[in-house]
């Protein structure tokens, strides 16, 4: 791995100015291009530059991807890891629902009553892969977990906006092309009312209205009067005869609708572009492989009560949740992957600048819900992928898998505006339904008699984690970011990927490194 320095700035100063023109994902790629990250085919762990652990005690708070991964990478070098966590399951925010799936959160039960059929299943949290998130794909690659492709994008999903269009749902495919022929059509006249040329010369504004032309599929004169991109009249053009090209839309309805304004070009973001993948059966076959790996090192259903470093390592008090015994474990070094939502509740001698730090993280309050249905929107020649609205649901997504089965399951509801997450959170799960139920008809008449079989999960109700990802902004503070004692705090939150898997693995790795450091000396 490289480890040059880019001339005149620290990385860190680098790294930091990057983050702050483009975000984490621009970041991400900067530390890809440095080196610091392995990016590479296979997985980033197999450069894992740890130092032999000779049994040095690790106790690891929290089951989920973070957890597990540091768990299984360092046992194998040597360290000695306990797990803990407190839910009766692995895998933390990696959770799939199906047949007989309990939900549980602080003030509901649901059970997830879709059929039991292996393609039946909702991905409550996680639920699609990019293609440069290496490090899981490597471990999907290491488990043996099949993957199929998923897709954000579908052409043939639908925009909702109840402001615009009559609050009637327009195929993406015509908001997309047309909104490219109007804007062409508008920047082609500009050119030839001379705006340009003081920016260009003849011969290029000849090559920009050429590209124009294209772009939006303008007609000799440079007018747009519709596209066959948009699809044709009679959705199905399978007759003898050319298709009608519909008229385009009015573009001032196109501007109200706000469509443009991250819905357009969300399948075109680093970590939402194709190539997406999606394990085959279930994200939480993920959860499996590791589990698989580490389950002797787990206790469940075991809560974390206090956390003390002390002079010579760390000690944790905790309690079994069946049978209320309480215990203090020690190790040496702790990783601690709970969410700052519950962490900062739970006591700790940590310093006050430290729990001061952590009362300022934020969290995403997001929520799903999906239905088990007949393939209602593939009549429709609808195939994956996902239509938007501006009701509280925010998305509805079509299953990437089992065309043409009898039935499938559709997600009814994916919402992370904090206000839509808050309503959606304090409604109860037969409300969420029904009022999930309703909003889908504005998408598809007679959607409410079609679904059944509903469930719901609002990350912000469950009780261990308090929330569903740690928000991009404010960045985590640098307090948090190293050796609190000897505890370390790793998951997506301590990422520059928060709220992704490929975040947890590689804070897992960077405090894996870390404490390999201390042991080394
Ligand atoms: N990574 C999550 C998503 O893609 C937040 O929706």
């Amino acid at each position: 791995m490289s480890k040059s320095k880019p001339t005149g700035v620290t990385r860190r100063e680098f790294l930091k100015r990057i983050a702050a023109a483009g975000g984490y994902a621009a970041t991400y790629q900067a530390m890809a291009g440095l080196g610091l990250l392995t990016t590479q085919s296979g997985c980033g762990t197999e450069t894992l530059a740890l130092t032999e652990g000779n049994g040095t005690q690790v106790i690891i708070l929290g089951a989920g991807v973070a957890g597990m991964s540091a768990a299984y990478e360092m046992s194998k070098r040597g360290y000695s890891c306990k797990i803990i966590e407190a839910r009766n399951r692995a895998g933390g925010r990696n959770e799939t629902a199906r047949h007989g799936t309990t939900l549980q959160e602080i003030d509901s039960v649901q059970t997830c009553n879709f059929d039991n059929d292996p393609g039946l299943y909702a991905n409550l949290g996680p639920a699609r892969l990019p293609h440069h998130h290496r490090n899981v794909l490597g471990y999907c690659k290491e488990f043996n977990i099949a993957l199929e492709i998923f897709s954000n994008d579908n052409r043939a999903a639908f925009f909702h906006d109840s402001k615009a269009f009559g609050g009637q749902p327009v195929q993406t495919k015509r908001l997309l092309a047309d909104s490219r022929g109007a804007i062409a059509e508008l920047f082609a006249k500009t050119i030839k009312k001379n705006a340009l040329d003081e920016d260009m010369n003849a011969e290029d504004q000849e090559k920009l209205l050429a590209y124009l032309k294209n772009f939006g599929d303008l007609n000799a004169q440079h007018q747009y009067t519709g596209s066959s991109r948009a699809g044709f009249k009679d959705t199905v053009h399978a007759t003898m005869t050319p298709g009608v090209i519909q008229a385009p839309l009015d573009f001032k309805q196109i501007l109200t609708s706000e469509f443009w304004d991250y819905k357009m070009h969300f399948a075109e973001g680093t970590d939402q572009a194709a190539t997406m993948f999606q394990p085959v059966g279930g994200m939480d076959k993920i959860v499996d492989g590791f589990y698989a790996r580490v389950s002797g090192l787990v206790e469940l259903e075991t809560e974390v009560l206090e956390i003390r470093n002390t002079m010579s390592g760390v000690e944790v008090d905790c309690k079994n949740l069946n049978t209320g015994d309480t215990k203090t474990l020690e190790a040496k070094f702790c990783i601690c992957t709970i969410p700052i939502t519950v962490l900062r509740n739970i006591p700790n001698n940590f310093d006050t600048a430290i729990n001061v730090a952590m009362t300022g993280v934020t969290y995403e309050k997001s929520g799903k819900a999906a239905f088990q249905s007949t393939r209602f929107w593939e009549e429709q020649g609808v195939y994956g992928g996902i239509s938007w609205t501006d009701q509280d649901i925010t998305q509805m997504w079509y299953p990437a898998s089992g065309f043409h089965q009898a039935q499938g399951i559709i997600v009814g509801a994916y919402i992370w505006d904090e206000a839509q997450c808050v309503r959606f959170a304090n409604q109860t799960p037969t409300e969420r339904i029904e009022s999930c139920k309703l909003q889908g008809e504005a998408i598809h008449a007679g959607y409410s008699r079609m679904v059944k079989n509903g469930i719901t999960r609002s990350w912000h109700k469950m009780k261990y984690q308090q929330g569903a990802w740690r928000t991009d902004l404010p960045e985590i503070p640098e307090i948090l970011q190293g050796a609190i004692g000897q505890v370390y705090l790793a998951g997506e939150h301590m990422s520059m990927l928060p709220g992704w898997q490929e975040g947890s693995i590689i804070s897992a790795q960077k405090v894996m490194e870390e404490i390999s450091h201390r042991v080394e000396l």
